[in-house]
């Protein structure tokens, strides 16, 4: 009986406190398109628009607010608060208003005494802010690496260890006992992937994103060899998306989506929500991709072929026996023909079935490769399923 009611006893206080979902999170973010042109009418409609587009039913539950929020000064008691021009009705009005939609609340803050905007950050205040945070019912707080010391804006000096105002900024938010997804940036400093893991749930691996095909191939490289740092619960950050973001193309939107879930990457939207193309809308809401990288056994996918060349396969093993997606891309300007051998991809020689992930249809069966012509900057992406030997 005592037995019974432990179990019992447990099996509630797990779910009261549920932590964050074990998938890489997924969501939207005002940096990439507002930088500091924020303000809560623009969270609120974009919640609003989140719900009303389906991309929250497809899966993107965190509104981000980035750098911007804070007012220049923290308050008497030494708190931070919210910029009484841009933010009237505070925070915590914003996480109601948040979660009465069935979304999420995630805000920002910076390891050094200033964000990168030079606004308040949380050094010495570690405790006091994730307090706050978690009054106000935030769910998600990323934890950027500006204002240290000695520097007025970046962090990086070697004598500083920044790494113990990350951790003292877990510990507060683990402390206050509200289940809050802790995303660091540290831009790939201090090789952040071989300590991110026992701290966050998410750590950015390189320098900021942008709009920029041939940036975004160049964050691209520096995955590779990362893929084993990540798994349920802990992900490399290639850095939020720039699908729809000018000047980004439609081909270029989909490769960069594609690689973002075969990188098993938290796919944070970067767009303008509320003022959608179709087509972005379609690629951002794509079920198919978006269980690529959703996939339960959160395995990052790698680099198989192509290894410094043009033409390029990358795979990432899913759930279940014989399945794999498969990202055939082509990094030239000019189409290209691109296989992908089951060897590369780690499956055994046999029959596979190929679905195109992008067109939503069955291509048949194959015996030991698939090929496809792909068009410049883009890609073709791939679920092969191996039937029955
Ligand atoms: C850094 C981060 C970006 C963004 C800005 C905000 O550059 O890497 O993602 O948060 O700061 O100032």
């Amino acid at each position: 009986m005592a037995l019974l009611t432990l179990l019992l006893s447990l099996a509630l206080s797990a779910s009261a406190n549920e932590g964050p979902a074990p998938t890489p999170p997924m969501g939207w973010s005002s940096w990439n398109s507002f930088g500091c042109a924020i303000d809560e009418s623009l969270i609120r409609e974009t919640a609003d628009a989140l719900v009303a587009s389906g991309l929250a039913h497809a899966g993107y539950r965190y509104v981000n607010i980035d750098d911007c929020w804070q007012a220049a000064q923290r308050d008497a008691s030494g708190g931070l608060q919210p910029d009484p021009r841009r933010f009237p009705g505070g925070i915590r009005a914003l996480a109601d208003y948040v979660h009465a939609r069935g979304l999420k609340l995630g805000i920002y803050t910076s390891v050094g005494t200033r964000t990168c905007e030079g606004l308040p950050g949380s050094r010495y205040h570690e405790e006091q802010d994730a307090r706050r945070f978690a009054a106000w019912g935030v769910d998600f707080v990323k934890d950027d690496f500006c204002g240290g010391p000695l520097w007025s804006r970046y962090t990086f000096w070697p004598w500083w260890d920044y790494r113990k105002h990350y951790r003292a900024m877990s510990e507060a938010l683990r402390r206050t006992g509200r289940p809050i997804v802790f995303s660091l940036c540290t831009w790939g400093f201090g090789r952040v992937w071989e300590w991110g893991p026992e701290i966050a749930h998410l750590w950015r691996t390189y320098w900021d994103i942008a709009p920029r095909w041939w940036w975004i191939m160049r964050i691209l490289d520096q995955q590779r060899g990362l893929e084993k740092y990540a798994g349920p619960g802990r992900w490399n950050d290639p850095d939020m998306l720039e699908v729809g973001v000018a000047p980004l193309s439609k081909a270029e939107s989909q490769a960069h989506f594609g690689l973002w879930a075969v990188l098993a990457a938290p796919l944070i939207a970067g767009n303008d929500i509320r003022r959608m193309e179709p087509w972005v809308q379609e690629v951002l809401a794509n079920p198919e991709i978006i269980a690529v990288d959703q996939d339960p056994a959160g395995i990052q996918g790698r680099l198989v072929s192509g290894a410094g060349g043009r033409l390029q396969v990358w795979a990432k093993p899913l759930a279940g026996k014989g399945r794999v997606a498969a990202l055939l891309l082509n990094r030239g300007s000019a189409p290209e023909r691109i296989t992908a051998a089951w060897t590369d991809l780690g499956l055994a020689a046999g029959p596979a079935l190929v679905r195109d992930l992008w067109a939503h249809k069955d291509l048949g069966s194959h015996d030991a490769s698939f090929s496809a012509t792909v068009r410049p900057h883009g890609a073709v992406m791939a679920l092969i399923t191996q039937t029955g030997r």
